[in-house]
């Protein structure tokens, strides 16, 4: 895979990034460290993981401790400090700490700010404290995580160097706010790109994003454009401007080897990308990011 530049910060990653939140379901360490060196042999060099998805810290840290000089480590901060009230500057100091222990490194190369409300981006207070992290070489690039107005905040806050937002065939709100987005300014990191597979889902599901994006689903009534619909959508978000990777959530190196095919296979057809433009401007013009 011919990496991609993250913004501005010096630091490139592959286009797909193993998004390491859904393997806290597997209990077998064995098989989290073959999904984790097997990730890096495939050619991956981001894996994007947060305090709040379970053991994933802790695995990469144990299992991936001396490989680590090899990949861009991404996590998030802003809550799950014991003593310490989440969304302060001392839970964000305290988180990145914790996390370099966890994580077995001693530098942390993407640190978010996780779907942190915006009066508290506005209060600033966290976002210095990501800055501080920076400064004392703890953290190499200070990013946020999250969509919509929140999103624009951080947009136009010089200590983001980078983001993470929702961008899939269902979920494009936060594309609108080029130029800013679009721009290579910043780091571009996509997350939800298979829009919680909608398309092979035979009935809503409980869960309020997959749920929602199963609703839009529904009403874009996308015809069939010839190709699969992961495929699809990996190229359509690996494909939009400026994006430095797609977070692709797997269990398994079979789906990680068929992203990085996909994406590989560069961006969509013009006529696929008219026909996708075509049903999201008649239903999903209003649609807000969905967390
Ligand atoms: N910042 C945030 O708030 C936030 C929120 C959500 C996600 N994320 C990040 O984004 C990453 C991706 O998470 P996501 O929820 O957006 O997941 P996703 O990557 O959109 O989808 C994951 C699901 O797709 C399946 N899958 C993957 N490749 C497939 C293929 N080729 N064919 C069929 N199914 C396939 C996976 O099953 P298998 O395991 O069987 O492959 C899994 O069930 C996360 O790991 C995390 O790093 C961040």
């Amino acid at each position: 895979m011919t990496p991609r530049p993250l913004g501005q910060t010096g630091l490139t990653v592959s286009p797909i990034a193993l998004g390491a939140m859904h393997f806290d379901g597997i209990d077998d360490e064995a098989v989290v460290s073959r999904l984790l060196h097997g990730a890096l042999d495939l050619g991956i060099t981001l894996i994007d993981t947060a305090r709040g998805y379970g053991r994933s810290e802790e695995r990469i840290g144990r299992h991936l401790a001396q490989r680590r000089h090899t990949f861009v480590l991404s996590t998030k901060f802003g809550y799950g400090v014991e003593g310490v009230p989440d969304w302060t500057y001392p839970c964000i100091v305290q988180g990145v700490e914790r996390a370099l222990r966890v994580m077995n490194t001693e530098v942390i190369d993407i640190g978010h700010l996780h779907s942190c409300p915006l009066h508290i981006l506005q209060r600033g207070e966290v976002t210095q404290a990501l800055a501080d992290c920076v400064r004392s070489g703890k953290l190499r690039v200070a990013a946020y995580s999250g969509e919509n107005a929140e999103l624009a905040h951080a947009l136009a806050d010089d200590r983001f160097a980078s983001v993470q937002c929702s961008l899939s065939l269902v979920d494009r709100a936060n594309a609108a706010q080029r130029p800013a987005l679009g721009s290579a300014a910043k780091g571009l990191l996509v997350k939800r790109a298979l829009a919680g597979l909608a398309w092979a889902r035979s009935q809503r599901p409980d869960d309020f994003c997959e749920g929602s994006y199963w609703d839009r689903w529904q009403q874009l009534a996308l015809p069939d454009v010839g190709l699969p619909w992961p495929e699809v959508a990996l190229r359509y978000a690996a494909g939009q401007p400026h994006v430095s990777s797609v977070l692709l959530g797997t269990k398994t190196l079979a789906h990680l080897q068929a992203g990085i095919d996909a994406v590989q296979r560069g961006p969509l057809p013009a006529e696929v990308l008219a026909v996708l433009d075509d049903a999201w401007g008649r239903h999903g013009r209003s649609w807000p990011g969905i967390v």
